[in-house]
């Protein structure tokens, strides 16, 4: 039985659609909601709806669920329709009217928002963690070939020299920068929503005070209103953030499927993090670069959905708003999986510190020798236009210009 039935029973097939794909989504929500729920029966003690027994037999019973949890037993059954029916359901299973009482003065609106904001600060956490590792990784492969040659590109062609060392570091200094925005983010969704039920506030002298301090939110979300209009929004915040790193780590990885063509062999790839092909024999493919670099569209469209779920809703819950849930995740798993991947990419790089030295040509030093023609005095388009003399394409440099 439905949370919410209390008449006929409803139709499989729509009952089905409109359960979706909850019970598998929602999995990830479980500790979440729990959490949620311990702070909510505190709450509800404090201002004299539970009493202390039934307090504290909640509590234990929500802290079974997350140890069932995290040992994979607590499974939601797909008729349970969601992770907070399930919660429910086991709570009452097992206390009776303790469990009843536990829905006291909020909404499944105002519970899922608690939950997947609790889920979001620990998924933006551990991206900082990741991100701040890469970053640092990148710094230590950036002073390990600290003093080798780099050709810059523009076009994909030779243009200027560079060096390996700021290669690297332009990816740690890019990903610091996507940290802030995270931490950002985080200052922003840090805002408690439970209380605000379905988005018109709960008619009881609920404390959110209460359940802010225990759930560890920096302050109350005050506008019930504003509580369900941020789903999607915040959302949507958080994986264009996640899209700032891939966008970070596409680049990074266009610049190794470049850089690691056997034609050029300016870096190697660990032999045990290449792919072959089943019809070449002596291909070795950089698919976990194509990967990384795939990731970021992916993250796009997971973004662009957040976009547009809740827009032209009008102000309030809307049941349009369960399908932000899916992009949300996959975006931030994604996001997950690029830099795990990236950071053992980057543990198995190398250098080749022979061909860079000689893909050093001449002609990469043409605007040096611009400048001091410049320095000695001539105008610089008169210094340009002697110096692009040597390099005209019927007049190859001669070997003493190498
Ligand atoms: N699965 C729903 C969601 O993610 C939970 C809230 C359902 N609320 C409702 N009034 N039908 O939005």
């Amino acid at each position: 039985m439905k949370l919410w039935q209390t008449a006929d029973s409803m139709d499989a097939r729509i009952e089905a659609f409109t359960i979706g794909n909850d019970p598998v989504l929602d999995q990830e929500l479980i500790p979440f909601d729990c959490m949620a729920t311990i702070a909510h029966v505190t709450m509800l003690q404090e201002i004299g709806i539970l009493d202390a027994d039934e307090t504290g037999k909640l509590i234990a019973a929500l802290n079974d669920i997350i140890n069932l949890h995290s040992s994979g037993q607590f499974r939601i059954q797909p008729n349970q329709e969601d992770g907070h029916s399930a919660i429910e359901e086991f709570l009452t299973g097992r206390l009776g009217s303790a469990g009843k009482k536990v829905h006291t003065g909020r909404s499944r609106n105002d519970q899922v928002l608690t939950a997947i904001r609790l889920f979001e600060k620990f998924a933006i956490e551990e991206l900082i963690q990741l991100a701040k590792k890469m970053a640092d990784s990148l710094q230590k492969f950036a002073l390990a070939n600290a003093g080798i040659p780099l050709p810059g590109y523009t076009h994909t062609r030779k243009a200027m020299p560079f060096t390996v060392k700021d290669w690297a570091m332009s990816f740690h200094d890019a990903l610091l920068d996507d940290v802030k925005l995270l931490e950002c983010t985080f200052e922003l969704i840090d805002q408690n929503p439970l209380g605000t039920g379905a988005g018109y506030g709960v008619p009881l002298p609920l404390n959110r005070q209460t359940t802010t301090d225990l759930m560890g939110f920096s302050r109350i979300m005050e506008n019930p209103m504003y509580a369900q209009n941020s789903r999607g929004k915040f959302e949507s915040r958080i994986l264009n953030d996640c899209l700032m790193i891939l966008y970070d780590l596409n680049k990074w990885a266009s610049d190794l499927i470049f850089f690691t063509i056997p034609d050029l062999g300016y870096f190697n790839l660990d032999p045990t993090m290449v792919t072959g092909s089943s019809i070449m024999p002596h291909k070795k493919n950089p698919d976990v670069l194509e990967l990384i670099r795939a990731s970021y569209h992916q993250v796009a469209g997971y973004e662009y959905q957040l976009k547009m779920i809740p827009a032209n809703l009008i102000s309030g819950y809307h049941r349009d708003l369960q399908y932000t849930k899916e992009p949300l995740m996959k975006g931030l798993k994604t996001c997950r999986d690029v830099l795990e991947a990236s950071l053992v990419l980057l543990s198995g790089l190398s250098v080749n510190s022979d061909n860079l030295h000689s893909a050093m040509t001449a002609e990469l030093l043409s605007v040096q020798k611009v400048m001091e023609l410049v320095n000695s005095g001539m105008p610089f388009r008169d210094a340009y236009r002697q110096i692009s003399q040597i390099y005209k394409p019927d007049k190859p440099a001669a070997d003493s210009e190498k």
